[in-house]
């Protein structure tokens, strides 16, 4: 394939994954952040927030893969522009990551949904549930697991299908190079569904240290990430998906990782396990 794959948020938990794996599939890639890898010499500078950017980043594309901007309580009108012009340039395929918490038409990313769905001939939505490397990177469960010891959601004993990134990226490089679409929605999961409780159980394990789920409202979690740095919006958007969790909804096993690109996904246990010097 010698046309350039656009991935953006390429420095991402999923992006990097999906960067290294198209090229080891010899792929032409178009890595996109805000700071691009100099010493890759098909990086490119990409912002949402600077329409100046899309241009550059979109000449010659015909498949992207798309991660909205995160941290932001409301992508759609920064997003609609870029796939306008996408659309506009002749792209066809756009492999976009939602979440199997938002469905299609959903506010944020459920929007996002709609204009992929809506605006290309082979678009394929993602929608996995809660990333392994919430417990390991820079997240605030990470943080509260190395800071107190302690994982605070507002689940209760909601069960979610946890999946490490990887299988997450793996689906999307197939979903990018496979010759006919994989599909229009994917809800991606690990291979079993946890409840915070018995995840800190793993992780407990994993660390050698007892690391225990404290359950709060909606509300005090909102609160609590609001305190950590998120708007109010943003993190009070986050908390409702806790809800759905602790309503059951999320309790959920999919086989997609493996229908789809024939690899076994990875477990929490096996995830910690490899990523264990993270949980100190
Ligand atoms: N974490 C979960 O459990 C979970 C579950 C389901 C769905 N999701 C969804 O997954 C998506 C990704 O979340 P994540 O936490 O894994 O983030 P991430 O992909 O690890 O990081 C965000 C990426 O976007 C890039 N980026 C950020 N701001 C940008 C901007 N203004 N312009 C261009 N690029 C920008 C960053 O690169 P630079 O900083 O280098 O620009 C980085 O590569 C979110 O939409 C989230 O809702 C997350």
């Amino acid at each position: 394939m010698t046309e350039p794959i656009l991935v953006t948020g390429a420095t991402g938990n999923t992006g990097a994954p999906v960067v290294s794996g198209l090229r080891s599939r010899g792929c032409v890639v178009r890595a996109a952040t805000r700071r691009p890898d100099p010493g890759d010499g098909d990086a490119v500078r990409f912002d949402w927030f600077d329409p100046s950017t899309f241009a550059a980043a979109l000449a010659g594309v015909r498949s992207i893969y798309l991660v909205a901007p995160a941290g932001v309580a409301d992508p759609a009108p920064v997003v609609r522009p870029f796939l306008e012009q996408a659309a506009a340039d002749g792209v066809r395929r756009v492999v976009a990551l939602s979440s199997s918490a938002v469905a299609r038409g959903e506010p944020l990313l459920g929007e996002i949904h709609t204009m992929v769905v809506d605006l290309f001939s082979e678009p394929t939505v993602l929608r996995p549930s809660w990333f392994m490397q919430n417990f390991t990177r820079d997240h605030a469960l990470a943080e509260g697991i190395r800071r107190s010891r302690e994982i605070v959601t507002a689940t209760g004993d909601g069960r979610l299908g946890f999946i490490d990134a990887a299988d997450i990226a793996a689906v999307a490089v197939e979903a990018l190079v496979a010759e006919r679409p994989v599909g229009v929605e994917l809800v991606l999961t690990g291979p079993e569904a946890l409840s915070y409780g018995q995840a800190a159980a793993i992780v407990s394990d994993v660390a050698g240290t007892p690391v225990r789920h404290v359950d709060v409202t909606t509300a005090e979690l909102a609160d609590r990430l609001t305190r950590a740095g998120l708007t109010g919006e943003f993190a009070a958007s986050l908390a409702a998906l806790d809800e759905r969790v602790r309503a059951g909804e999320q309790n959920l096993v999919t086989t997609t990782v493996h229908d789809v690109t024939g690899r076994r996904p990875t477990s929490l246990r096996e995830f910690l396990a490899v990523h264990r010097a993270c949980l100190a």
